[in-house]
């Protein structure tokens, strides 16, 4: 193992992407030659593809109890290893990092026996299905010195990050309020509701937006198909200085819509990550508010309505960055923007929607000290 100076890295950070830091940072160099992906179902194969291409790695072994996805992925991708047995890739040495991408409900588990393995471990969204578990995760791997990565795939996207730079910059102005609808024909889950399912990647974009915590969330839902599964649900994040966002959330819905408009006090942006090109369009629109000098208090309200800007972003598969990522944080012992931190943010944010959907879209506090 060699010590390798890493100036300028939020090795110990929770949140946002590495920007320069006054602190220089020690970190380890780390082998990353071996990987292992545990869960091979609708999703866990875009992980196998994914490393199969990624410079570097050497051994991708893919676990999952169906015969049937094993059968399927060895014959897609010959090379890899395939087991059924978790314990194969626990005691694998040559395995340096394990992807967990089985149901939410068993995250926790299959997460705590890679980490107790030694295995850099990545967790598919939500990294857990309460504020506990995850923080136990937290610790667990910090105690362990290993990389620990929530699969929050959108905060990877590059429509994302570009609306993150734009707000950054001030171009939007200061964002007043935000509505992110994603909604499908399915695909319902039975081990949790459509809120842990979908709204995570909302919630996950939202609070890497504004770069800070809801203070209270309120949630409306209803199960038409499975008793105490909802599949739909409307979340409410309030946040400081008057900021709302809407999250509707839906597995009962005609059309395939992943929509999120940001309205800000100079401009307003829409995001449709289902257009096939020009995602991201700004609009320069807004509404100035005019005192009226005759009447003491009055006001009256113009609009502006100016050009569509469309700005020019190199797409990339949201899922490769978030891979060179991780292999990039495990090799050089540093913190994921996507960490154990930014995972456990998004859980208490599920936990306060639960909380409120159980007492009928009440309002329900988020704890000051997870503020980010
Ligand atoms: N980041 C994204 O955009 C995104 C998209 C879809 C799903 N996901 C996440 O990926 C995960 C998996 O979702 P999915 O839709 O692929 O689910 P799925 O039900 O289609 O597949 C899960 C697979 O895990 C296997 N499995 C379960 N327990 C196992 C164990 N202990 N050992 C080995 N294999 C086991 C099952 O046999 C199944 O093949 C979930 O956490 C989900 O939230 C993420």
């Amino acid at each position: 193992m060699e010590d390798i100076s890493l100036n300028g890295s939020l090795a110990g950070s929770s949140n946002g992407f590495h920007l320069p830091s006054k602190i220089a940072v020690v970190a380890t160099q780390r082998q990353m030659r071996g990987i292992a992906i545990v869960g091979l179902g609708y999703w866990g194969p875009n992980w196998v593809r994914n490393f199969s291409q990624a410079n570097g790695i050497e051994r991708v072994v893919c676990c999952d109890f169906s015969r049937e996805r094993r059968d399927l992925i060895k014959s897609r991708y010959p090379s890899v290893l395939v087991t059924e047995n978790i314990d194969q890739v626990l005691n694998d040495p040559k395995v340096d990092a394990v992807v967990v991408a089985t149901p939410v409900n068993t995250h926790f588990e299959i997460a705590i026996r890679c980490l107790k393995a030694g295995k850099a471990t990545l967790v598919e969204k939500p990294l857990a299905t309460s504020g506990e578990q995850a923080e136990v995760l937290i610790r667990m791997a910090r105690e362990r010195d290993l990389t620990l990565m929530s699969g929050h795939t959108f905060e990877y996207s590059a429509p994302v990050r570009k609306i993150r730079e734009l707000i950054g910059s001030g171009e939007l102005g200061d964002v007043l309020y935000i509505n992110s609808v994603r909604a499908n024909l399915g695909m319902f889950r039975r081990d949790v509701n459509v809120a842990w399912d979908l709204a995570t990647h909302d919630i996950s974009i939202i609070l890497m937006l504004l770069g800070e915590m809801p203070i209270e969330v309120s949630c409306q839902g209803e199960s038409h198909y499975h008793d105490r599964v909802e599949d739909v649900a409307r979340l409410t994040l309030h946040f400081a200085n008057n900021v709302i966002a809407f999250v509707h959330v839906s597995w009962l819905d005609p059309n395939k819509i992943r929509h999120t408009t940001i309205v800000g006090s100079r401009k307003m942006l829409v995001y449709d990550d289902t257009a096939p090109s020009e995602k991201v369009r700004v609009y320069d629109k807004g509404v100035t508010k005019h005192p009226y000098y005759d009447t003491f208090g009055n006001f009256q309200l113009s609009y502006r309505n100016g050009d569509v800007n469309i700005p020019r972003i190199e797409e990339s598969e949201p899922l490769k960055v978030e891979c060179d990522h991780f292999v990039d944080c495990v090799k050089r012992g540093i913190s994921p923007n996507s960490d154990g931190h930014s995972g456990l943010r998004v859980v208490k944010v599920l936990e306060a929607a639960d909380r409120s959907l159980k007492n009928h879209g009440q309002p329900m506090p988020i704890a000051a000290g997870l503020r980010i």
